[in-house]
């Protein structure tokens, strides 16, 4: 099927169906979803676990998770969603950014089932997959200002057009999901960061230690900055008392997710005015975050912003939002066929 049987075909759009395939990093996903956003299934297999022992994803052990799971996970997104292959109007898969092994398995085999099925294939790229992730429940209305905050990427985008995403500042170093996890892994609480971290700062006090993670007026983001003085702080800590109490972690970790909240809702209004757009979105693994949330929320009423926050069921890495993105792009005829591999840009 070529793309413009998929634009003239007398299929409404509420009639198409997408199957998204995700295999970026260590999570194995698919989903299908009909129309733009109604998702029918979304499966995650996730090789966590076999990271933890090592505080981080190792991309080969990621590599080999994906190629035991992907078969069973695409065959569940399917069964879920009571889809058959017959029905499925278009594949859409990750290509790109992520570790390239990962990515591999992923492209492989949804370019095979896109062969074998005579399925158009197109590659999506997972920042903006992440950002659109914010329209999952909602229709997407541009303009619009993006902030993405995973693990890989702390990226603000001003978004005119569906597909026309201009890079408004990134973080020069470290993504705020990467400082969650340095900062649990030096205190020693394990990995992922994110959710433990949220978990712990529930009973600590935010202003306990004044650390911040200011970039200058602009709008990029910094953090290996407050990562070591998060590391500097336990140290001295650990000096001085003999060792650390779970109070002062509980303190360490309200008040790192205070200054990264904080940066972040800022630097979300500043970019919404620079732009002088009246809608922010936001998605990523970080979005998950409550008290990231909550602010956003209350930053956003007092500024009359519209704000949309992808729901916590697709902040973290899923095929939903990128069936989804699929679907919006081919729709629009703007959609990029798999033509080069990057592991970096996609
Ligand atoms: O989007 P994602 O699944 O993967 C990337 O594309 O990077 O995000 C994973 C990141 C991890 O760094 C994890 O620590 C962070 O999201 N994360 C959180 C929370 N849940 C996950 N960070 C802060 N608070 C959370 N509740
Ligand atoms: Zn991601």
């Amino acid at each position: 099927m070529s793309l413009s049987m998929f634009q003239n075909s007398s299929l409404q759009v509420s009639d198409t169906y997408v199957l998204g395939i995700e295999t970026s990093c260590d999570e194995t996903s698919a989903s299908v979803v009909r129309g733009r956003n109604d998702v029918l299934s979304n499966i995650v297999s996730s090789s966590l676990k076999l990271h933890v022992p090592y505080g981080g994803v190792i991309p080969e052990i990621a590599s080999r998770a994906h190629v035991e799971s992907i078969c069973s996970v695409v065959d569940n997104a399917l069964k879920v969603a009571g889809v058959s292959s017959d029905k499925l109007s278009l594949i859409a898969v990750t290509q790109g950014p992520g570790l390239i092994g990962s990515l591999l398995v992923g492209i492989s085999f949804a370019r095979s089932l896109s062969l074998g099925w005579k399925i158009p294939l197109i590659g999506i790229n997972h920042v903006r997959s992440h950002l659109y992730a914010a329209f999952l429940e909602n229709e997407v209305s541009c303009p619009f200002v993006g902030l993405v905050v995973s693990g890989g990427h702390t990226s603000l985008y001003n978004v005119k057009n569906l597909g026309k995403e201009e890079l408004m500042g990134s973080t020069r170093d470290d993504a705020a999901g990467e400082a969650f996890d340095k900062v649990a892994k030096i205190l020693g609480l394990g990995y992922p960061g994110g959710p433990i971290i949220e978990k712990l700062a529930k009973t600590g006090k935010p202003r306990a230690y004044a650390f911040n993670c200011d970039c200058g007026s602009g709008l990029d983001f910094s953090f290996s900055g407050i990562k070591t003085a998060v590391l500097y702080k336990t140290k001295y800590l650990k000096k001085i008392y003999n060792d650390i109490s779970q109070e002062m972690i509980c303190d360490i970790c309200a008040s790192f997710q205070y200054a990264v909240v904080n940066d972040l809702v800022t630097k979300c209004v500043r970019a919404a005015k620079k732009a002088k757009a009246g809608i922010i979105a936001v998605g990523g693994g970080v979005a998950s975050n409550g008290s990231l949330r909550d602010k956003l929320e209350s930053a956003a009423r007092e500024n009359g912003f519209r704000l949309f926050i992808a729901p916590k069921a697709y902040c973290l890495d899923n095929g939903a939002m990128v069936a989804s993105l699929g679907a919006r792009l081919f729709e629009a005829g703007i959609s990029k066929k798999l033509l080069k591999l990057d592991p970096m840009s996609g």
